[in-house]
């Protein structure tokens, strides 16, 4: 095994939108060094789980997975072929060491801010025989250091893309794991920001969301050192040539200022679909929780937003059980969602984390409680999904074609309120944007008519 050339990676993710950029980030770091990207893992001679932390369940995903992968990875030696196994992400960084005691077939344990010592230690677990493990917080911005992707890596990715402006957290709300495994909130730079999103355009990316655990605490500095804000950042990307509609995701309640909501009624490339996570409806659980804002401060900002750009369609993340919750404070939840209206959201069981403050409270719900209100809460969310969907029929709403529909002869895209949209086509709507009449509702979806394609 001593040469990488036309060896293959794969990379299995888990998590969050930052954990899938993160992945191809990973993924251009390979191709750099000479390594080529396989949808098959049974292909790869390097497997990277891309690991998330935010829940146990997802942590046992990770140890479950590698029980396998050291299955084949012992099958392969016996057939003279080596495969490499890679831990990045969330719980690469909250377990370090830990992972390898645990699981001796991996290599290499990395943490989200070294993607770009992979090549170097991959090599050094291969020449040494010893697992590497690199979660240091270098005081550089990561990005920088990452190789810029290749064109036809990113012509393959399609016509929408993720773009990450901001990352780590400084809330510490006190159920959640990001501050310890993505560290202090940093801001990239505006034109760093810039420069990605016109090469993304060069290739064919039409729709951007930009990214950060708390992207709306955005404050990266321009071209002349002043920091600037999420909204400013985003006028800047609207004006490159073929980027035709903005996204962001995810908002912390308390940095939704007036600026930002302004602009949902000011830049038209910004689309109307908010992902704004409430956790809870009680104003003492979320006192409880660290959230920084109270219930009636939601409301307000969910108002304001819905004044500038009537009909924007407003999503959340949910933690239910949280502990010392009562069955009061849960109705409270209930009765917010019943006020807001929801057009979709993320529901959690809270996940006791070690090392969190919530994990010192003794009063935890007991399970059983805990799912009932999962599903009572899910059951309503589901009502409201089903009437936003509903609300659509009829309707006629641009959409950016993506990809292949579910069944033959369809494509499918996304309407700006984030919903997906089948019509009949061919593949030369692909990146294209056309209005669609709405017909019916189908499994979280829309179907609908092509009124007219846009001239190319
Ligand atoms: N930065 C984002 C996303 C954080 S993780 C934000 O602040 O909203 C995504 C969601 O996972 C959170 O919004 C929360 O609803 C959920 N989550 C985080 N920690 C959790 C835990 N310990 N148990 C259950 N759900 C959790
Ligand atoms: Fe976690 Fe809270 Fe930070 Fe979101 S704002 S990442 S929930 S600590
Ligand atoms: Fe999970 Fe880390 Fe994202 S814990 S949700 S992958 S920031």
């Amino acid at each position: 095994m001593s040469t990488h050339k036309s060896q293959k990676v794969f990379i299995k993710s888990y998590g969050c939108q930052m954990n899938v950029y993160d992945a191809q980030r990973m993924a251009d770091v390979m191709v750099g060094a000479g390594y080529e990207e396989t949808q098959t893992q049974g292909d790869a001679d390097l497997v990277i789980l891309n690991t998330c932390d935010i829940r146990e369940r997802a942590v046992e995903k990770v140890y479950s997975e590698l029980g396998r992968m050291r299955e084949s990875k012992k099958a392969r030696a016996e057939n003279g072929r080596e495969l490499q196994i890679v831990v990045a992400g969330c719980v690469a960084q909250a377990e370090g060491a830990e992972i390898i005691r645990r699981q001796n077939a991996v290599d290499v344990v990395v943490g989200p801010q070294s993607y770009q010592e992979l090549p170097a230690l991959l090599e050094r677990a291969r020449l040494k025989e010893k697992a590497q493990i690199d979660t240091e917080f270098p005081p550089v911005d990561k990005f920088d250091l990452l190789p810029k992707a290749s064109g036809p890596a990113i012509r393959s990715r399609g016509v929408t893309a993720f773009l990450t402006v901001q990352e780590g957290c400084d809330k510490f709300c006190t159920f959640c794991v990001v501050p310890y495994t993505r560290g202090a909130e940093v801001s990239r730079p505006v034109a760093k920001i810039v420069a990605e999103a016109e090469q993304l355009a060069a290739h064919g990316v039409r729709e951007i969301s930009l990214l950060g655990q708390n992207v709306n605490a955005y404050h990266g500095v321009d071209e002349r050192g002043r920091a600037v804000s999420l909204p400013t950042l985003m006028r800047r990307i609207a004006k490159i040539e073929g980027i035709e509609r903005l996204r962001y995701m995810t908002s912390h309640p308390v940095d939704m200022d007036d600026e930002l909501i302004e602009a949902h009624g000011e830049l038209p490339e910004l689309m109307p679909f908010l992902h704004l996570p409430v956790q809870s409806g009680s104003d003492r659980v979320l006192a409880a929780m660290n959230r920084k804002h109270r219930v009636d401060a939601y409301l307000r900002t969910i108002e304001k937003v819905r004044k500038v750009r009537p009909g924007i369609a407003v999503s959340s993340d949910f933690i239910v059980g949280f502990p010392g919750e009562t069955d009061a404070e849960f109705e409270e939840t209930m009765a917010l969602v019943r006020e807001v209206g929801f057009a979709s959201a993320y529901t959690f069981s809270y996940s006791l984390r070690p090392g969190t403050p919530a994990a010192e409270i003794s009063e935890q719900v007991p399970e059983d409680v805990a799912r009932e209100r999962l599903h009572a809460l899910q059951a309503l969310i589901l009502q409201q999904q089903t009437a936003f969907l509903d609300g659509m029929v009829g309707q006629t709403v641009d959409v950016l074609f993506e990809r292949a529909g579910r069944h033959a002869g369809q494509i499918a895209g996304k309407s700006p309120y984030l919903s997906a949209v089948a019509v009949a086509g061919d593949a030369s709507l692909i990146g294209k944007i056309a209005p669609v009449r709405i017909a019916r509702v189908t499994a979280n979806s829309l179907v609908g008519d092509l009124l007219a394609v846009e001239a190319a």
